[in-house]
């Protein structure tokens, strides 16, 4: 007879509930709130230190709920530093391209120039400029920590917590896990949707059954677990973490075999029980389940990232205001070592990219439902648990003075 997985739930579970009132969420003023208590004052993760891998290296980040664009640059010395592309003279944005190497940053209205470390290299025409001194005129920074392979900023003047209190227990859990990858595709979409509900979509496995039945109908499931529970569920203060248990009864299509046949696969774990021992930091597949296929981590307020043993892809979910939603997300995966190694990426970023589509779908629905106000509570199941972290972090932040 088959064991029928259960669920482990770890962390504090005290003060969640599983009934949120959502429609009163919608509004511009409760959005307003989440800006100045949630995004305002919490560490948002805005880069990935690997886009920046060489000194002199820097991207241009838009933050959306704060109105602006962040330099995220890797000075001389190795260091990442963030600013806002904002010049100092007259406001204009100093850089404009999304990414470069560059000692320096000039802006184009006026020719004003920065060093990379925010400091303002040269004023043109300086002798018609009075009283000014220029060590108060460097490009404006954010507090800025790199945790892992991710940059994080802090828009508050002086941040409540540090990075590694933000990150909680899981600060030391992830040591190197992300790094080695390469970059094999990059989606972006513009959601009419509430960033609640783009992330809500993502803190739950129960709708695999139904939402991705068409895409991948039987990565999960099988005898031992039919409903698909999660077979660990974590949360921290803010964050949240589930384990997603592998089918042993899957059956690769003719591309997934081909492509996966001949190149390295993504999904090793559907060969039975090999993955309890892998290499692996403790915050990965906590449980050391068999069969893992992957772990969703939810770093509060806005990012999502699918961990799994040779791929992870990072989703950011930027409010643009209480309707809009600015959805990328990137796809890391094994290096390449030939061709066929090629050919298992490309298959890869196809399926994943349609289960993408296929969540999409779905948030949109829910918010224009919701903005008829016909019901105003929605109402979780226990494997939704993160959705019920998600929801009293907000409340907790939003409450605070
Ligand atoms: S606004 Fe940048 S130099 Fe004038
Ligand atoms: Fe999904």
């Amino acid at each position: 007879m088959t064991e029928k997985t259960t669920t482990t739930f770890a962390g504090d579970l005290t003060g969640l509930s599983n009934r949120i009132n959502f429609y009163e969420r919608l509004t511009p003023e409760f959005y307003r709130q989440e800006v100045d208590k949630v995004y305002r004052r919490g560490w948002l993760m805005v880069a990935c230190a690997s886009d920046i891998p060489n000194p002199n290296d820097y991207v241009a980040r838009e933050v959306p709920p704060l109105n602006t664009c962040l330099i995220v640059a890797r000075g001389s010395d190795g260091e990442v530093r963030a600013f806002h592309n904002m010049c100092r003279h007259r406001g204009n944005r100093v850089v404009t391209e999304a990414e470069g190497n560059a000692r320096k940053f000039t802006c184009g209205f006026h020719g004003w120039t920065y060093f990379n470390d925010g400091r303002l290299a040269a004023v043109t025409d300086r002798t018609q400029f009075k009283g000014i001194d220029e060590a108060e005129l460097g490009l404006i920074p954010l507090h800025t920590e790199v945790w892992e392979d991710f940059v994080f900023v802090n828009f508050d003047r002086q941040p409540r917590m540090t990075l590694r209190e933000w990150m909680d227990s899981w600060y030391d859990g992830f040591r190197g896990y992300f790094h080695g990858r390469q970059k094999v595709a990059n989606q972006t979409i513009d959601l009419e949707c509430n960033w609640n509900v783009v992330m809500n979509a993502f803190s739950e496995g129960y709708h695999a059954l139904y939402v991705h039945r068409a895409t991948v109908p039987d990565y999960q499931g099988g005898p031992q677990n039919p409903e698909r529970h999660r077979p660990y569920i974590g949360v921290s203060k803010y964050h949240g973490l589930y384990s997603v248990e592998g089918s042993i009864d899957h059956k690769p299509t003719l591309a997934e075999g081909i492509s996966y046949g001949r190149g390295r696969p993504m999904y090793p774990t559907f060969t039975p029980n090999i993955t309890a021992d892998r290499d692996l930091p403790p915050g990965v597949n906590p449980l050391r389940i068999r069969n893992w296929l992957h772990d969703i981590i939810e770093i509060f307020p806005n990012i999502y990232i699918v961990a799994a043993g040779d791929f992870h892809t990072v989703g950011w979910f930027w409010p643009i205001d209480e309707n809009r939603t600015h959805v990328t997300i990137d796809y890391y995966a094994y290096e390449a070592k030939s061709v066929d190694d090629h050919m298992a990426h490309a298959y890869f970023r196809t399926i994943l990219r349609e289960v993408f589509r296929e969540d999409v779908g779905v948030m949109e629905n829910v918010h224009r439902q919701f903005k008829s106000g016909a019901m105003t509570d929605i109402v979780l199941s226990q494997q939704e648990l993160l959705l019920q972290k998600h929801f009293s972090a907000v409340d907790r932040m939003v409450a605070e003075p």
